[in-house]
């Protein structure tokens, strides 16, 4: 399984921090985000990493993570994205790294507290299709909204709904198969002109194609200037992808 982690867009929300370097670069505790994302990866099992960045400051991630020698990889990939397309955008250009194969993506501004371990052997075990993991949260309103319906059975997924339909939110970890390279070219942008993820979650739903699982330990992001100070208490409290 390719793991892809996707670090490009312009990081605005956290302006001035990423004006002098990207925002997966800042320090989370005692790491540049973008390890812990790696490290999450890697502690899976998962060593053929790909990682897609952008800005003007892209050059950094080299200077720190050069061929991934220090973190035990044999090798690191990289590639650019222009711009700030959204998510889906981003992931359109591991195409040519995926080929035929299924994969793990991981947004670089994601932390969470336990291993992916038995999130990536559930996808393993699934025979198709795609999987999206959930974790309540106080404000869904500011991620990817699950509705379920009576039975509990998942039917939609809203993206930053004004009133939530759930409490949890849809995280930054997707596992899909090479079939989600031809939804993306299907996608349009959004209100906000980006392709978004969870507009690619939907078609795999309505394919009848899509499994989630929910996860244990805590779980945040890391755009925005509570959420970042957030992540780094968290990490400095707990670690992150313990076992
Ligand atoms: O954190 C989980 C949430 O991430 C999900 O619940 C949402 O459904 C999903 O849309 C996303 O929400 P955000 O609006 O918070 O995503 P954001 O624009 O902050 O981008 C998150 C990461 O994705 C960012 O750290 C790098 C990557 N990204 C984003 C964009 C817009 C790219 O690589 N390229 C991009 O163009």
């Amino acid at each position: 399984m390719k793991g892809i982690i996707l670090a490009g867009g312009l990081g605005s929300r956290l302006d001035p921090l990423t004006r002098i370097t990207n925002k997966h670069l800042l320090p989370i505790y005692d790491k540049p985000m973008i390890h812990y994302p790696l490290e999450a990866l890697i502690g899976a099992g998962i060593s053929d990493i790909l990682i897609v960045t952008g800005g003007k400051n892209a050059g950094h991630f080299l200077e720190l993570l050069g061929n991934g020698s220090e973190l035990g990889l044999p090798h690191l990939n990289y590639t650019y994205q222009k711009g700030e397309g959204g998510i889906a955008e981003a992931l359109s250009l591991a195409r040519h790294f995926v080929g035929d194969e299924r994969m793990c993506v991981i947004l670089g501004d994601n932390i969470l507290e336990r291993s992916i371990a038995a999130q990536v052997a559930a996808y393993r075990a699934q025979p198709s299709g795609a999987r999206i993991l959930l974790k309540e949260v106080p404000d869904p309103e500011r991620f990817g909204v699950p509705v379920f319906d009576d039975d509990e059975k998942l039917i939609d997924i809203e993206e930053k709904p004004a009133r939530p339909r759930s409490n949890y939110a849809v995280i930054g970890v997707y596992f899909y198969d090479s079939t989600v390279f031809e939804i993306i070219d299907g996608l349009e942008p959004s209100a906000r002109g980006e392709l978004e993820i969870t507009d690619v979650n939907n078609h795999y739903l309505q394919r009848g194609e899509l499994d989630y699982g929910v996860i244990e330990g805590w779980w945040t992001d890391a755009g925005t200037f509570p959420s970042l100070l957030r992540a780094n208490n968290l990490v400095e409290q707990t670690g992150a992808n313990n076992t």
